[in-house]
């Protein structure tokens, strides 16, 4: 890593005189926006490791030995968590210019420490040993996770006793649940001195009880206006074929039928993109890639210099086809019972959104179901300027949060609400912390 202000000269040289054919502008990677501690994490395959990044909080509020840790999962299957770090929620983002970082306002690193993980093996800068090693199930991915885990702890003795929380997004809507249950179940059989502190898990726009939830793209698009009658009852044929083999546990085939649904309503709406019916381009995560390949910034990241970042890898995302259909609601129903669990959409996600959580969320076997259905859906405004942010829905250990002017990727769309939710709910202040429900539930219990 050079020094910044050369660099800086070079990037203010090369706006001004455009770089002739061939040539590359120099990479900006400032010292403050090095992770904290980054490299490879190993895991029990012979010779594997996940690649991670770690930002320790830059204004805690509590005492270092108290201050949370929270690790973020991206979807897929096979996207790399980089992508939440340099496109979402890290501490910088990657410029439009494919060489540069700008500081993100609503990092999630402010109040708690904040760790990236590259999982599946397979994903990202985790190379895998061989393609046989690429996981095909959530039991493979959790049995990773916790390894992963295992070797972060013990970086820092001062890590394991830190309250400690799991979220992603999308498709990290079975990782969570999977590796989040696993954990919990582990941690009784190991010596205290190995324990996992979880007091948590959330999930961003999750796929997690896929059945129920490709059952409801037809309703999604029609009530928006996006589709019409005929439309909607196309639609529901290529759903019902998609939930029929579903329950005939007919894996690859149910996905494929999920995709089928996806692209025809792809094709009625004509909409740039599925994960925002809002926006007129897809998301701009391309610079990203752009950045991460470059040799300055592996150098930077601690990655393997001889691995090429994808976005999203490929034989991952085969690997895991027969999974794509099955559920992982079970977890989060045990889940539920031994932690607190916060479920948030954008609301502008036609793959992912609050419909189709929703469809599911209802229909949880949790003895607090009852009492969370009844509870208040609250109006949410940002403090300050009272912009509407979004509605909260809370009893006991569950929360749902309906994030306004966002699609899928919640903290690239709306930072600052996500910003302000993270927060509250992991350190359980303001209208996500104990006394900020209004629900008739919460009442009840007081
Ligand atoms: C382990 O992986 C490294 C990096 O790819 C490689 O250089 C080394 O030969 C591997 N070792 C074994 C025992 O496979
Ligand atoms: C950034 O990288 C992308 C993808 O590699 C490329 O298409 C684009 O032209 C690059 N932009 C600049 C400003 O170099
Ligand atoms: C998951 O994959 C592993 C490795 O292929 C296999 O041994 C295991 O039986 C699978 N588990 C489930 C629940 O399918
Ligand atoms: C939808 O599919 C039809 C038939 O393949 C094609 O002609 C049309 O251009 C597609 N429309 C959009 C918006 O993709």
């Amino acid at each position: 890593m050079a020094p910044a202000r050369p660099l800086l000269v070079l990037v203010a040289i090369a706006v001004t005189v455009p770089l002739s054919a061939g040539a590359v502008a120099a990479l900006v990677f400032p010292k403050e926006a090095v992770p904290t501690r980054s490299g490879y994490l190993p895991i029990p395959p012979a010779n594997a490791s996940l690649f991670f990044a770690f930002y320790e909080a830059t204004h805690p509020l509590t005492p270092p030995a108290s201050t949370p840790l929270l690790l973020w999962l991206q979807g897929g299957p096979g996207c790399s968590g980089l992508i939440g770090n340099f496109f979402e929620l890290g501490p910088y983002f990657v410029n439009p210019d494919n060489v540069s970082l700008s500081r993100n306002p609503s990092a999630w690193n402010r109040r708690f420490g904040l760790l990236f993980i590259d999982s599946p093996l397979g994903t990202g800068f985790s190379a895998a040993p061989s393609p046989a090693d690429i996981p095909t199930n959530q039991s493979v991915i959790a049995a990773h996770l916790l390894a992963a885990l295992q070797s972060f702890f013990a970086l820092d003795p001062a890590f394991r006793a830190r309250p400690f929380f799991l979220a992603g997004e999308s498709y990290a809507g079975k990782y969570v649940p999977a590796a989040g249950a696993h954990i919990l179940d582990v941690n009784p059989t190991l010596p205290e001195a190995l324990r996992v502190n979880l007091r948590g898990v959330a999930i961003g726009n999750g796929l997690t009880h896929p059945v129920a939830q490709v059952a409801t793209h037809a309703d999604s698009a029609y009530f928006t206006g996006l589709i019409n009658a005929r439309q909607k009852r196309e639609l529901e044929a290529l759903q019902a074929e998609a939930v029929s083999l579903t329950l005939a546990e007919r894996w690859l085939e149910a996905a494929h039928a999920r995709g089928r649904v996806l692209a025809r309503l792809q094709n009625m709406t004509g909409l740039a993109t599925l994960y925002d019916l809002a926006k007129q381009r897809p998301y701009q995560s391309e610079p990203v890639g752009a950045f991460l390949n470059r040799a300055e910034a592996k150098a930077a990241l601690g990655a393997r210099g001889d691995v090429k970042w994808e976005e999203c890898s490929d034989a991952v995302g085969a690997a895991m086809d027969a999974d794509v259909m099955k559920s992982v609601r079970p977890q989060v129903e045990s889940l539920l019972r031994r932690t607190r669990v916060l479920l948030y959409q954008g609301i502008r996600d036609l793959r992912d959104g609050v419909v189709s959580t929703e469809a599911w969320l209802g229909e949880v076997d949790w003895a607090g179901l009852r009492a969370f259905l009844d509870a208040e859906r609250v109006v949410w405004r940002t403090p300050g300027d009272g912009e509407l942010a979004g509605y909260v829905q809370r009893s006991g250990a569950l929360s749902h949060v309906v994030v306004y002017g966002a699609g899928h990727l919640v903290p690239a769309d709306n930072g600052r609400a996500a910003q302000e939710m993270i927060e509250g709910w992991v350190m359980q202040a303001g209208l996500f912390g104990r006394r900020g429900g209004t629900g008739r539930g919460r009442r009840r219990a007081a």
